[in-house]
């Protein structure tokens, strides 16, 4: 009896001891921790995930217990990777990325011209800072041209301070009377060499030959240097056009020369025009022509409205076209009618 009741009392423990449910490991979560690890877990006991370093929790729970059917509550926890700031920008240079998490690295490079200062490339570390500092890009530096001491060609930066960098520019210069040969600027190249130094030359002009209808102002019969002028005028009544003085050029040509442009017969034996706003006759006022550049205005005759307009034309180097509508008047004509300069002036006229 008494054994039976053990026997009764052992298997009943047995049996709840059976059906007590216990919780296997808990599921795993990518880039998460569990802060007790094991196999087995009874029932009502907590487990607590905590993200790697470098991973933040998304708003899921981190804290579960095991339930009493056996099972871990629905995992809603999510560690998501830190996101390091953006950087930059960075003068003359950037920045090449694909992503910006944890563990990801950006590089840093620069534009031609400028050097990268500091590291080419930076990490996105756990702590959500980027590794390093962000680098500068500096202009390369073109070191002054190596020029001989006492040297006949001399430069100046064109920019103040005395040092050049990248794309600064410098003008050099000879010493007179010598000419420069080349070009005249360098620039300061990526590379930190200048562009191009120039040379001085002993350069010489003949003696400059005249030009048409005018003559060479004191020119002495000898060799010019480089940059010595010679100036020319013109005969009388001529115009002188273009530059008054020519230069004896590095390539050893003078520059261009003026010419003399001749002034203009009036190809009309006898009318009345306007020059210079006042009325001339042909025949004795103008008996000489008019200079080149100047203009005269002929009347001509509208019938219609008996009223006279003004045409003007220019002395083009000799040259003077009397306007279609000008009609020369004959001696009886003159004598009959009135001249067209005498009519009353058309209203439409500007
Ligand atoms: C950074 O530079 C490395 C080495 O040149 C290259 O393999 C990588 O693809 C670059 N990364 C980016 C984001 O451009
Ligand atoms: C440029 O000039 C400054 C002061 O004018 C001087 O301190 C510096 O050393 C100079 N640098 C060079 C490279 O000559
Ligand atoms: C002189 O060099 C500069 C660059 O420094 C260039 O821009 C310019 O065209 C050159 N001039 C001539 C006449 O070659
Ligand atoms: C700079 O010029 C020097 C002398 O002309 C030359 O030897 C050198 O190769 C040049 N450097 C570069 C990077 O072109
Ligand atoms: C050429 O001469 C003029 C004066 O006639 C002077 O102003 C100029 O600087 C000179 N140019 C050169 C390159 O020597
Ligand atoms: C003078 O100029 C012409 C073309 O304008 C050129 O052919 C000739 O070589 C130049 N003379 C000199 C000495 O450079
Ligand atoms: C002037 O006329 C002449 C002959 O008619 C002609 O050859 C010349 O080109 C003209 N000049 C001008 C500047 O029109």
């Amino acid at each position: 009896m008494y054994s039976l009741a053990l026997v009764v009392c052992a298997v009943a423990l047995s049996h709840s001891a059976l059906a007590v449910k216990v919780c296997s490991r808990p599921p795993q979560v990518l880039f998460a921790t569990i802060d007790v690890d094991k196999s087995v877990y009874e029932v009502g006991e907590e487990v607590e995930y905590t993200c790697r370093p470098g991973f933040v929790p998304n708003n899921g729970q981190r804290k579960y217990t095991c339930l009493p059917t056996g099972k871990w509550p629905l995992n809603t926890l999510l560690c998501l990777p830190k996101r390091c700031p953006t950087l930059g920008p960075l003068p003359h240079g950037k920045i090449d990325f694909v992503d910006l998490h944890y563990q990801s690295s950006i590089n840093f490079s620069c534009e031609p011209g400028y050097n990268l200062l500091g590291t080419r490339t930076s990490q996105c570390m756990a702590d959500g800072k980027w590794s390093g500092s962000l680098p500068q890009c500096q202009p390369v530096t073109c070191a002054p041209p190596s020029l001989p001491e006492f040297s006949v060609l001399s430069f100046r930066r064109s920019k103040p301070g005395n040092v050049s960098h990248f794309l600064d520019t410098i003008t050099f210069e000879c010493v007179p009377p010598l000419a420069l040969i080349g070009n005249e600027t360098a620039t300061c190249m990526a590379n930190g060499n200048w562009s191009s130094i120039p040379e001085c030359k002993v350069v010489t002009c003949p003696t400059p030959t005249g030009i048409e209808n005018g003559f060479l102002e004191f020119v002495v019969r000898r060799t010019y240097h480089y940059n010595e002028s010679v100036s020319f005028g013109c005969q009388p009544s001529y115009v002188l056009e273009g530059p008054k003085h020519s230069r004896c050029e590095n390539t050893g040509n003078w520059s261009t020369k003026p010419t003399c442009k001749g002034p203009c017969k009036i190809p009309a034996k006898k009318a009345v025009v306007l020059y210079n706003g006042e009325k001339k006759r042909v025949q004795n006022d103008l008996k000489d022509g008019i200079q080149h550049g100047e203009t005269v205005s002929f009347f001509c005759k509208n019938k219609e409205k008996s009223c006279a307009y003004t045409v003007p034309v220019p002395c083009v180097d000799g040259n003077l076209t009397l306007p279609a509508c000008f009609k020369e008047r004959g001696f009886f004509s003159s004598l009959m009618k009135k001249d067209p300069s005498d009519m009353k002036p058309c209203e439409d006229q500007e």
